[in-house]
């Protein structure tokens, strides 16, 4: 089964980025980490990266039939904008854990509403990078419950 990580917009320029707030690790360093401990476990998985809300609207589409199981999502700025993304994670129907680098609750008041949690399995803030670990080590734990 395949793990799918979706990054959203401005997520390509981690690592440089506001680093006092998003560290200093880059997308590639994080996609070879989880990469490596999907496969240590058994799973394939891809990252996908886009700044325009119809590639991840068409790319949570596909997932609905190329085996994705399990979708972890930064959604970034879309998080706080799009419905539209909701639709598709609702319309795909494929469990999906919402990761945030920062702690959104602990920043200005318009990060503090998503669209997404409420259909989310889970939601992870505020741990940095580690949030996706920690979110593909739960998503694993479900898989092979399931399995
Ligand atoms: C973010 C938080 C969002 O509010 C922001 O727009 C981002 C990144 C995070 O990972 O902390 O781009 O999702």
């Amino acid at each position: 089964a395949g793990i799918l990580v979706l990054q959203g917009p401005n997520l390509n320029l981690l690592g440089t980025r506001e680093p006092h707030i998003y560290g200093s690790t880059t997308l590639a360093d994080i996609e070879q980490r989880l990469q490596a401990q999907a496969a240590a476990a058994g799973f394939t998985l891809e990252q996908f990266q886009s700044n325009a809300e119809h590639e991840l609207l068409n790319r949570i589409h596909a997932a609905r039939t190329d085996g994705t199981a399990f979708i972890i999502i930064n959604p970034a700025a879309f998080t706080h904008t799009s419905v539209a993304l909701r639709d598709a994670l609702a319309g795909v129907a494929i469990p999906f854990i919402e990761v945030h680098i920062s702690n959104v609750h602990a920043r200005e008041a318009f990060r503090q509403h998503s669209y997404l949690s409420d259909i989310a399995i889970g939601v992870i803030a505020g741990l940095g990078v580690q949030g996706y670990e920690l979110a593909l080590q739960a998503a694993v734990k479900r898989l092979q419950e399931q399995a």
